[in-house]
């Protein structure tokens, strides 16, 4: 049956929010590769590093891992339209999973601010896509009225079934690593739903006694994009400090994160941190992660940024064991990668205010 080879789906036990499951929407999503990088280990002094390659699903993101439970549950009750705001996955994927379903889906992204991989997804997935001149936080507002009024199922990560579905790679990661998790997870930071998803996938395996203790999860963001990391800064994580965002990282140019106290919550719970990074250094972390033959679009590369940092603070130490998420594919924003080996990614003034040690670093890769 299709669901049995979901890697979604065939955790179904624990995913109770499906008269039938078998009847769920799916591309065989999930089931994801977990992957080693070795000489990236090595640069940092580790002695074991993994990356769970979630940009291996079908439609190259993290985010059909949510898509499969949630447009699930629009088609059991009913809907013809579904809609979501995006900086372009969560698009690709929600216009995928509602064409599989037979359904009709709007996608509102802000105007020359996503990748073009993403965009032509949406197209031909068969999604009415609009453009806005906004950011993604006016995007979500303007879609927030849009639902109000009509009768359109809102399949944004405040959605909670999508959370439901983006908690089963937790699972994936335990099986393939015979249920001895790994200490540290490492995860980017964008409206950041997938850090709470995670969170709650590790917290309901060690309730079930399937794992002894659950990692630390940490969230690493952009600098220009950077809300989470300022309110922790600020206030410790009581209030959100909203920031107009800014990152070349687009899938995570979001100010005003709609999760963030789910998140701030697991980050606590398992004692966890936030860090940001700088576009330097996302550039060359993607950069060191496609030197390993695997590749990924730049908003995943944060991870091995910021463990950088983790590690040079002494926070994660050489035997402990590092998952790093990789969340799109890297054929997601091919010309980021373009820009950046022609040496067409950063400005004059950008170049200029590299050391010379960073320079030679990037030089390398
Ligand atoms: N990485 C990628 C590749 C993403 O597309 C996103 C979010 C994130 C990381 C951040 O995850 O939001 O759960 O903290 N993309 C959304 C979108 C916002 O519309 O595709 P998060």
């Amino acid at each position: 049956m299709a669901v049995d080879q979901s890697g979604v789906w065939r955790f179904r036990d624990l995913l109770p929010i499906l008269d039938d499951p078998n009847r769920a929407v799916t591309l065989r999503e999930g089931n994801t590769p977990l992957y080693d990088l070795p000489r990236n280990a090595r640069a940092l002094g580790l002695d074991f590093l993994l990356a769970k390659h979630q940009g291996m699903n079908p439609t190259g993101s993290f985010k059909d891992t949510g898509m499969t439970a949630a447009l699930s549950v629009a088609r059991e009750r009913g809907f013809e339209w579904v809609a979501c705001a995006s900086t372009g996955n969560t698009s690709a994927a929600m216009a995928a999973f509602a064409a599989r379903a037979g359904l009709r889906s709007i996608v509102f992204i802000p105007e020359g601010k996503i990748a073009w991989g993403k965009l032509s997804q949406s197209m031909d997935y068969g999604a009415l896509t609009v453009q806005l001149r906004t950011d993604f936080d006016g995007c979500v507002r303007i879609l927030t009225d849009l639902v109000k009024r009509f009768p359109i199922y809102l399949l944004n990560s405040v959605n909670p079934y999508r959370l439901e579905g983006q908690k089963t790679p937790a699972f994936e990661m335990a099986e393939q690593m015979d249920w001895q998790v790994p200490e540290h997870i490492i995860v980017p930071g964008g409206n950041l739903a997938n850090s709470a998803a995670l969170g709650k996938g590790f917290a309901e395996m060690h309730h079930l006694g399937l794992i002894n203790r659950v990692p630390t999860i940490s969230v690493i963001q952009a600098e220009g994009a950077n809300p989470l990391w300022r309110t922790m800064q600020e206030n410790d994580g009581r209030e959100l400090v909203s920031v107009t965002a800014e990152t070349r990282a687009s899938a995570i140019r979001i100010g005003s994160p709609a999760s963030w106290q789910k998140s701030v919550k697991v980050i606590r719970s398992t004692g966890g941190w936030v860090e940001q990074v700088s576009e330097q250094e996302i550039a060359l972390a993607k950069a060191q992660i496609g030197a390993e033959g695997i590749g990924c679009e730049p908003a995943s590369a944060v991870t091995l940024a910021g463990l950088r940092k983790l590690v040079a603070q002494g926070k994660i130490h050489a035997e402990q064991r590092v998952v790093l998420i990789l969340t799109g594919h890297t054929l997601k924003d091919s010309d980021y990668t373009i820009n950046y080996h022609r040496d067409e990614l950063f400005t004059e003034a950008e170049r200029s205010a590299m050391s010379s040690a960073e320079k030679a670093e990037q030089e390398s890769f």
